[in-house]
């Protein structure tokens, strides 16, 4: 099925040499489908017709991943990174297409070391949000960091691809606040900021990691949080006015004091707002009456905890704690279901009539769910090419839309036409030119790969890319053509490489 010639054999010898045996397995290997399934979030990408990989090889040090990299390339063996395996289409660990190719599975390589001298931490791609949370937790209890909800989430894809939180408006995205990072290329070559080049530190900040190399660890600015914060989680339903009350929200959410975030989800006919205040309630009761009255916010909804206490307590519910930061099975339970998502930016607020009718579009049978992050403050100061993630000043708030579905019994066939067909409804009320959407909430339906000459089509991937990076994906693809010509490390949306014209 490859054009290039692949030797499968002669990857498994060149790997003995420099790998433990029991650190590579085939697919006869009893331990093969449990750990290929480990770190699988959406079980849909795990029944017979999906491409698996040949083998999966899971690296303890640096040197078993450089060579990894490097006996793959003299065997035509590709390789796909996996850190969390959250990837909403699953592209850390099968194929789209029929391809021969292997795991890189960082699990092993979860290293976080905190520096509170310098408010700084390294962190491995193969830990967890969660495991970097509750590190930063026990070392300070004045300091925090700004990346996603969900604690099981890996370092590797998350930071490569933006990643955002609760504390997104206050200091931006994780991959805004990464200072150093080291890095394993398509030669087997180690490099860290200083060596891989302006381009490439620069594409590894929100332009995905898979198309450059293997992230190995990272380096981030921690950041302060006050001793209390304030959490609330309060609902509203069509019938007490969630249209007028989501409508206000558009305008007022990224326009509040950088240290008040209220994200919206949509379900059903309930619109929950969930937010994260650093600081009292106290403090915080004033600032909802004067600028957000119509949520009819008060003191009883206020829950003041530690910054870290409210992790655990926002993702996992109220009886959770910190311990279960380090679970890395929580979200198993949750996304025990077959999902699809897709993304969207929204720069312009949605007049009341359309949110009326979403609202009546959510009640149907088998309807998806919206989730609305507002945007603003300090993830709208920084300019829109200082990194790769190019949603900044202008964008109100991104939609995540979801569905699920039960995997006995269900191919999730109407769940996913609901998604496509709502996806349609909304696109006269969003971005366009491009039609934005979040790299992080990964979507096949924006677009693939077209390889032409075993290489991935620059012109193709406009198609899909603009909608991720707009501008930017072009400066990608230069950075790519830099650090990877011959586009190795591919998949069906990575950066396809486009030499600087003489
Ligand atoms: P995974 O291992 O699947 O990798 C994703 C992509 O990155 C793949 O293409 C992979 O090859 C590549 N990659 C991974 N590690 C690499 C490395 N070390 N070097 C090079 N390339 C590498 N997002 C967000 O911003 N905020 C949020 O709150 C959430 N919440 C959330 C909850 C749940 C349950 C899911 C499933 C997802 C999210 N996300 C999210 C989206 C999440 O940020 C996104 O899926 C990340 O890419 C996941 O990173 P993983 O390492 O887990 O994925």
């Amino acid at each position: 099925s490859s054009s290039q010639s692949t030797s499968s054999d002669g990857f498994l010898q060149c790997l003995s040499a420099s790998i433990p045996s029991q650190l590579v397995f085939t697919q006869s290997s009893p331990s093969f489908t449990p750990l290929l399934k480990s770190s699988i979030r959406n079980p849909k990408f795990f029944t017979p017709s999906i491409v698996r990989p040949l083998y999966i090889v899971t690296p303890t040090n640096v040197s078993h991943v450089q060579a990894a990299v490097l006996c793959g390339r003299r065997n035509g063996m590709r390789i796909r990174v996996r850190s969390g395996g959250h990837d909403y289409e699953g592209l850390s660990y099968r194929s789209e297409h029929a391809e021969v190719f292997a795991v890189l599975d960082l699990s092993n390589l979860r290293a976080v070391r905190v520096d509170t001298q310098t408010s700084t931490a390294w962190v491995d791609s193969g830990a967890t949000l969660g495991e970097l949370y509750y590190a930063v937790g026990k070392a300070s209890n004045a300091l925090g960091f700004p990346a996603g909800l969900c604690p099981t989430v890996g370092i590797g894809g998350h930071f490569s691809g933006g990643g955002f939180g609760m504390l997104l408006r206050k200091y931006g995205l994780a991959s805004d606040n990464v200072l150093d990072a080291v890095l394993v290329d398509a030669q087997g070559r180690l490099l860290s900021k200083s060596t891989m080049g302006s381009d490439v530190f620069w594409a590894i900040r929100g332009g995905g990691g898979e198309s450059f190399g293997v992230v190995l660890s990272w380096q981030v600015r921690l950041v302060p949080v006050p001793p209390t914060v304030t959490v609330f989680n309060l609902p509203v339903s069509a019938s007490q006015g969630a249209v007028d009350v989501v409508t206000r929200w558009q305008q007022v959410a990224p326009a509040l004091p950088d240290d008040l975030f209220i994200r919206v989800l949509v379900q059903q006919q309930t619109a929950n707002f969930q937010s994260l205040f650093l600081g009292t309630c106290d403090v915080l009761l004033p600032v909802m009456s004067s600028r957000f009255p119509e949520l009819r916010f008060n003191r009883s909804f206020c829950k003041e905890m530690t910054w870290i206490q409210s992790v655990p307590y926002i993702y996992l519910g109220s009886g959770s704690t910190v311990e279960d930061l380090l679970n890395r099975t929580t979200s198993a339970a949750v996304f025990s279901s077959g999902y699809k998502a897709t993304s969207d930016y929204v720069r312009q607020a949605i007049p009341r009539d359309v949110w009326a009718t979403i609202f009546a579009k959510l009640a149907q049978p088998n309807a998806g769910l919206m989730i609305l992050d507002p945007y603003g403050a300090q993830a709208a100061a920084v300019p829109e090419s200082a990194t790769p993630f190019p949603h900044r000043a202008g964008v109100l708030y991104n939609i995540q839309y979801m569905n699920f579905w039960s995997m006995a019994g269900s191919d999730g066939s109407v769940q996913t036409k609901w998604i496509r067909d709502f996806y349609a409804f909304m696109a006269p009320y969003v971005s366009s030119n491009p039609r934005e959407a979040y790299f992080n909430y990964r979507d096949l339906d924006l677009g693939e790969n077209v390889v032409v000459g075993n290489v991935s089509s620059y012109q193709a991937g406009m198609v899909w890319g603009q909608k991720y990076f707009r501008g930017n994906y072009q400066r990608l693809a230069m950075a790519k053509a830099e650090i990877d010509p011959d586009d190795y490390f591919r998949n069906e949306q990575s950066i396809p490489p486009l030499a600087k014209s003489k």
